[in-house]
């Protein structure tokens, strides 16, 4: 059974080992955070949950990597979280210089982990794990299309008045207002959704998507975690299992999509090793100038990280 550790022990984080814990498919999960007692109680009151909701996986607190030895799977939550009025790139310097720093020191104890990126700006502080680790491409990726695809998912389901389950849906792009939701690839228990929804309304569904973080956001204060977190251990949960499953994901593009040496959101097939296979799709003129919009969105933010002089 596989060890996993969650940086970060915030909301996002501890979601993660919680719903993690909660699947019962991993022996052990750390949670780290530089709050060292933090995680240490975020960790224990989630164990004492294993006899109530009946799982076996240990979770261990900690401030310390060495605990993090031999982790199969890492996911990375670290940074600061949006206030209301702030997009996700205004996070960038702060968060890059902890992402990077995280990375380096989960790989001092752990020869060839997985990483999976969940801090924002999403699909910028992916490239920048990747470029710190030196690992393949197929092992560092980041977390953002299960969730968009997962709010998109349930606008549609309150609109319709359905079951959430009956709604399947892919959403590629960025991690930003600049995601393209895609309603030729969205149907209901079959039926097209364009059959249920008019094109107008459609539209306003797919631009609150879109905006979808920021809503939570100006709600609450701080951005979303039961979402977030959720979808990070789904993701786990495919590897761990080997479940080929596919998931709209941040993956480095080698040429699909006509771009390259980039980090951004793509169906991909995920299990044991991580990315399998990335899926290119036959995107029609609009959704592929949607696309490269997005995708040229990122690239700007991804500049300017590299102006920085951080590594
Ligand atoms: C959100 C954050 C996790 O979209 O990026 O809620």
């Amino acid at each position: 059974m596989s060890k996993v550790t969650v940086v970060g022990a915030g909301n996002v984080g501890a979601t993660v080992a919680n719903v993690l814990a909660h699947k019962d498919i991993v022996r052990e999960v750390v949670l780290l955070d530089i709050k060292g007692d933090f995680a240490k109680g975020k960790a224990l009151d989630s164990y004492q949950q294993a006899s109530i909701d009946y799982y076996s996986t240990r979770l261990v607190g900690t401030d310390d990597y060495k605990d993090t030895a031999n982790s199969d799977i890492v996911v990375i939550t670290a940074g600061i979280p949006r206030k209301p009025g702030m997009s996700r790139d205004d996070l960038i310097s702060t968060n890059a210089k902890i992402v990077g720093s995280v990375t380096k020191s989960i790989l001092e104890h752990s020869e060839d982990p997985i990483i999976i990126i969940v801090s924002n700006p999403l699909d910028v502080m992916t490239y920048a794990a990747h470029k710190v680790s030196g690992l393949s491409d197929k092992k560092v990726f980041g977390m953002a299309g299960i969730l968009d695809t997962a709010r998109y998912r349930a606008f549609l389901s309150m609109e319709l008045g359905v079951s959430v389950k009956d709604i399947q849906a892919l959403l590629m792009g960025g991690h930003g207002d600049t995601m393209v939701p895609l309603p030729r690839y969205t149907n209901v228990a079959g039926i097209p959704v364009t059959d249920l929804i008019s094109e107008s309304r459609l539209d306003e569904i797919v631009e609150r998507t879109k905006k979808g973080g920021g809503e939570l956001v100006k709600l609450m204060g701080t951005s979303a975690w039961y979402a977030p977190g959720a979808a990070a251990a789904q993701m786990v949960a495919a590897i761990v299992r080997d479940e080929d499953r596919i998931f709209p994901v941040c993956a480095r593009l080698n040429g699909e999509y006509g771009l390259n040496d980039i980090f951004l959101g793509v169906p991909v097939k995920l299990g044991k090793g991580g990315i399998k296979e990335v899926m290119e799709l036959k995107l029609n003129e609009k959704e592929m100038a949607d696309l490269n919009t997005s995708a040229n969105h990122v690239k700007d933010v991804v500049d300017l990280f590299n102006t920085m002089g951080i590594s």
